[in-house]
């Protein structure tokens, strides 16, 4: 498959028309931003990581019944994705308190949240992705109905589960973490984007060490050698 004109550059990756029109080629960069881009850096190998750590987990979720964009793997950094039209809603979902969840709310960081808890956030960098709530999706025409609404709660829910218990077994606390989703030629909405430690917030079980990119936003520090820790315990056998 050739890369053919690049059609958008989000701040983690490039999307590239190919031949087939349904398809198109994402290109993960090594770029890093945080801060809705305030802070920036880049980190060589970064891309590759993500797109590694990316594709399995789509994989473990597609053999879990979650429909994914991901068609295959092209090289290190590259992936032929299903064309969607991305629904404008960050989906994020929590287990634990941290982040913009305890400065919003004063919740301790680091407190377990006594159920899951999923949140919508408008994807508008020039508005710094403010929350919503139903009533503001359905405001802004962002889907068409209460149902989807329900399905994209109903789906983060389900991948919560399947990915907590994986990165259990790892011995790796998955926090966090935000996904976003598509629909496709056939109307059918499809896991779309990434997750990597990029959107997703992982901490060591045992020493509380965090492997994600708040590495970068907190502290400053380089993500690689946490990145590709996660990596080797995604491909670790059950513990
Ligand atoms: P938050 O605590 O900053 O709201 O982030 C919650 C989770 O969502 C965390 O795992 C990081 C991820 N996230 C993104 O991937 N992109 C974003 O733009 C935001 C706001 C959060």
């Amino acid at each position: 498959m050739q890369k053919g004109e690049l059609l958008y550059e989000g701040k983690g990756k490039r999307l590239y028309k190919c031949e087939d029109e349904n398809l198109l080629i994402a290109e993960f960069k090594d770029d890093l931003t945080a801060n809705n881009a305030e802070k920036r850096s880049r980190e060589e190998g970064k891309g590759a990581l993500n797109a590694a750590i990316s594709a399995q987990l789509f994989k473990l979720l597609e053999a879990n019944g979650i429909k994914t964009h991901l068609v295959k793997r092209l090289d290190s950094t590259h992936q032929l994705v299903k064309k969607v039209s991305i629904i404008p809603i960050e989906v994020v979902v929590r287990n634990v308190a941290t982040g913009s969840l305890t400065r919003r709310l004063g919740i301790a960081d680091g407190t377990e949240l006594p159920f899951v808890l999923v949140e919508f956030y408008l994807k508008n960098d020039d508005l710094g992705d403010p929350i919503l709530n139903d009533e503001h999706c359905l405001l802004l025409n962002l889907v068409k109905d209460q149902e989807t609404l329900d399905l994209l709660k109903e789906k983060g829910r389900k991948i919560n589960k399947i990915l907590k218990a994986f990165f259990a077994n790892r011995k790796l606390d998955l926090i966090d973490f935000k996904v976003e989703f598509g629909i496709d030629a056939n109307g059918e909405i499809l896991l779309s984007d990434e997750i990597s430690p990029d959107s997703c917030r992982f901490w060591d079980m045992d020493t509380r060490q965090k492997l994600d990119k708040d590495i970068f936003r907190l502290e400053d520090g380089s993500v690689k050698d946490a990145y590709e820790e996660v990596l080797k315990r995604i491909n670790e056998e059950r513990v």
